[in-house]
């Protein structure tokens, strides 16, 4: 009889997010069942130095005790209540305010949700409403960009900008549209400098806003940074160039900080370290620090205006989840953005900053390294089968998936997105994990270098750099 173990009753019931679940049926899962500060344990007790954070969120690792005790005390108080027609929860009620207290521009309400999916499919019910409050029924087109990510649900995936998340999902929905994504190293011109690029990029915004008519565009959402299409830092005067385009045609800016905010890149949200003034800002994962789903979207007061209007027109604002501001979310997120304040997660960054930097860039001079890029404590390294021309590897070559199966042997997480490797390590990171985290890279890196040689890769591989 065969034994049945944890990976053949995983294949048996679960069907797992971004996974070829073909490829599942017989490689079955890593199960992971621990986790002690930045590394997990799997089911046969091997460690693993998490460096993507687990999903870009446990920034306090994945052992906080204050996390687990707020979480006990909170079911032992009130496990459960909700905020629909006009209760609330004490503890809600605090973060909200703490929320408030710290957002980056001056913000006037927190909606709360459960994702960052839902944070941004709220988002694109307020523009709307916000819009019909206003008496601007056409103006409900919102831009993204090639490459975003904003989740998956419906509208979230419409607004991502990643070909699988639409293919075969009928996607994207009306209303949603995608401009270039502003990778300076992939899609800037022979010779064209960094601000040159931003420039062509926000001149093209403006002439995308124009064809469609100013009156019709109604917001353009982004990430300070890109995350899963490959930690995309933006170029030089890029938001500045891209706000005063947006100001110019009365454009909303929302903010996705469900990856940058709370101390990622340094500051406290990615649009401090941007200089963005956002209309909209949505955030979730380090909310708290992953141990409990919670996002939030914070909106300035001609927002909230609107909102009001509306609903006081229509007799109710239709919107919101029986887990918006579940108070046990909500008590972990509070004591999070506590420990944040309390342990200065932010000079701890800056601290470690500088070395997961310089780590990161030692493998610059590489064969296979393209590309790297990152700021605070989130990186990439993108590999290529050609320096000279950037030419990518065919995806079918598979290598960056490589390269993450040879990390795992060496007891290391990351993520691949597409070729790019990922690095988002938890902000509680010290000098000697920083350090292991790279060695174990080095160690993957040059297996996958050993591979690419051996099956030939380099030499016959090749396809053009990416189209723009
Ligand atoms: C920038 C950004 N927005 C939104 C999301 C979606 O969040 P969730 O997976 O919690 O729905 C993600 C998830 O990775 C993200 O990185």
């Amino acid at each position: 009889m065969t034994k049945t173990t944890s990976a053949s009753r995983d294949i048996a019931t679960t069907i797992h997010p971004y996974t070829n679940l073909k490829v599942h049926e017989t490689e079955g899962p890593l199960v992971i069942t621990e986790g002690d500060g930045v590394f997990v344990r799997d089911e046969n007790g091997k460690m693993y130095l998490e460096g993507l954070a687990g999903l870009w969120n446990a920034s306090l690792g994945f052992s906080e005790r204050r996390l687990a005790e707020a979480a006990y005390r909170q079911m032992l108080k009130l496990p459960f209540y909700h905020t629909f027609a006009h209760k609330s929860t004490d503890i809600g009620i605090e973060l909200a305010e703490k929320l408030l207290s710290m957002a980056p521009v001056p913000m006037s309400k927190v909606f709360f949700v459960n994702s960052g999916s839902e944070a941004n499919d709220t988002v694109v019910k307020l523009v709307w409403y916000y819009n019909n409050a206003l008496g601007r029924p056409r103006k409900k087109k919102i831009i993204s960009r090639t490459k975003a990510y904003h989740g998956v649900t419906v509208a979230s995936a419409s607004l991502t900008g990643l070909p699988n998340n639409h293919r075969d999902f009928d996607l994207p929905i009306e209303n949603i549209l995608h401009v270039e994504c502003p990778h300076f190293y992939r899609f800037g011109f022979p010779g064209e400098t960094e601000e040159a690029f931003a420039g062509r990029m926000a001149e093209s915004l403006e002439q995308r806003i124009l064809s469609e008519g100013a009156d019709t565009v109604a917001a353009f959402i982004a990430e300070p940074i890109m995350g899963a299409g490959g930690v995309l830092l933006p170029p030089t005067s890029y938001w500045e160039k891209i706000q005063a385009v947006l100001n110019k045609y009365d454009v909303l800016l929302i903010a996705d900080e469900v990856i940058c905010a709370f101390g990622r890149t340094g500051d406290m949200w990615g649009s401090i370290t941007y200089r963005m003034h956002p209309d909209m800002i949505t955030c979730a994962k380090a909310l708290s620090s992953g141990y409990m789903p919670i996002g939030a979207v914070l909106v300035s007061e001609a927002i909230y205006e609107a909102l009001v209007k509306q609903s006081e027109k229509i007799g109710v604002f239709s919107h919101g989840f029986t887990y918006s501001g579940h108070p046990v979310s909500s008590a972990v997120a509070l004591e999070t953005l506590k420990i944040y304040e309390q342990d200065d997660i932010l000079s701890q960054v800056r601290r470690m900053a500088p070395l997961m930097q310089a780590g990161l860039r030692q493998f610059a001079a590489h064969a296979l390294v393209g590309e790297v890029r990152g700021v605070g404590l989130i990186g990439a390294i993108e590999l290529v089968a050609d320096k000279a021309s950037k030419a990518s590897f065919d995806p079918s070559a598979a290598v960056g998936p490589f390269l993450i199966k040879r990390a795992h042997h060496y007891g290391l997480i990351l993520r691949a997105l597409g070729d790019s490797i990922a690095f988002c390590p938890p902000l509680i990171i010290n000098e000697e994990e920083i350090e292991l985290m790279f060695e174990r890279f080095a160690l993957a890196l040059n297996d996958t270098f050993a591979m690419v040689r051996e099956r030939g890769l380099i030499e016959s591989g090749l396809v053009p750099a990416l189209a723009k």
